[in-house]
């Protein structure tokens, strides 16, 4: 089967993604995939032969032609963090061509990348709690005074469309928020400014395939500093990530069953991961966020729960890709 692997994309994780796609690349089973990465950034949409030359997609129908001949895909595997990978974008032209591809579909995929409508929608469906929030923009008026009248410090401020805790700030004092909200606007033209909540952050990997869930063993992340930032996430050692989670059992299955329910309230597909925080004091979760193209580098926590789960990457690579051509 031809697989195209989708890498790149335009945004901060970039770097990320190509990290992603080097890992999904190495571990797609070459006995039954032939796999062709194409790196797709604002400028072009490129496919490189083993001997160097640089084939340009026919955007048309997304094909190649390598050597005179038509090379067509019977899948797409996104493997691009960010936009156009991860927001419906791409989903959106696949779905227009008719190929299939491993990831969300576009309304899904575009609600949970915007984490200010995400929120909104999430908290509508009464599965779990959601961290009071509000969703500015910059091309309209807005007022720090009122919204820490109406929001409890400390305060996470982030772009709405982001990955990765890029551009992403804790806000202990009133002081603070101003530059906070600068910085998120630098990456974003929507923020969101959301209530911290204390607690245990709890991450789940979940993929459904042939109508049955699998649900990966869930990782406890436990960050040396103040969050789980950029530098956190990527280098090695700065945070410890315990697969499986040492939650007791109660709260593990309250984290699987919401995941689960979530997960088919928004019409998710492909392997997604949802992030909570179980709100030790209150005995209560919150819904973090649901990241549609969660990462696929070696530091990133997906592979982590894949070998916990006693699987290989081949294996789950291979069950994504057969599961989207169902
Ligand atoms: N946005 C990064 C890649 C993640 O969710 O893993
Ligand atoms: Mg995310």
């Amino acid at each position: 089967k031809n697989i195209a692997l989708v890498a790149g994309g335009y945004s901060g994780e970039y770097v990320i993604s190509v990290k992603s796609a080097a890992v999904i690349e190495t571990h797609l089973d070459s006995n039954i995939y032939n796999v062709y990465k194409i790196v797709i950034t604002r400028d072009s949409w490129t496919y490189t032969t083993s001997g160097g030359q640089a084939i340009a997609v026919d955007k048309n129908d997304f094909s190649l032609t390598i050597e005179g001949k038509k090379v067509t895909f019977d899948a797409v595997f996104i493997g691009i963090h960010g936009t156009p990978g991860e927001d419906g974008r791409l989903q959106g032209y696949f779905e227009m061509l008719g190929i299939p591809f491993t990831s969300c579909g576009m309304v899904t995929s575009a609600l949970t990348f915007n984490k200010g409508f995400c929120n909104k929608v999430v908290a509508a469906l009464n599965v779990v709690n959601v961290s009071k929030s509000v969703h500015i923009f910059r091309d309209q008026p807005y007022d720090t005074k009122a919204i820490l009248q109406e929001l409890k410090l400390p305060v996470f401020v982030k772009p709405a469309e982001g990955g990765s805790s890029i551009g992403m700030s804790k806000v202990n004092t009133a002081g603070e928020l101003p530059a906070a909200i600068d910085k998120a606007f630098k990456e974003d033209v929507q923020i969101l400014i959301e209530e911290f909540v204390k607690g245990r952050e709890i991450t789940c990997g979940l993929y459904r395939s042939e109508g049955k869930f699998t649900v990966l063993p869930l990782t406890e992340i436990i960050s040396s500093k103040e969050f789980f930032d950029y530098e956190a996430k990527y280098t090695p050692g700065m945070s410890k990530e315990v697969t499986p989670a040492e939650a007791p059992e109660e709260v593990a299955a309250l984290i699987r069953q919401t995941a689960q329910e979530l997960y088919n309230r928004l019409n998710c597909q492909g392997i997604v991961r949802m992030d909570f925080i179980w709100e030790e004091a209150g005995k209560r979760l919150f819904f973090l966020e649901a990241n549609t193209m969660p990462g696929q580098s070696e530091n990133s926590i997906v592979p982590q729960m894949v070998r916990a789960a006693g699987k290989t990457l081949q294996e789950f690579y291979g069950t994504l890709i057969e599961d989207c051509l169902k």
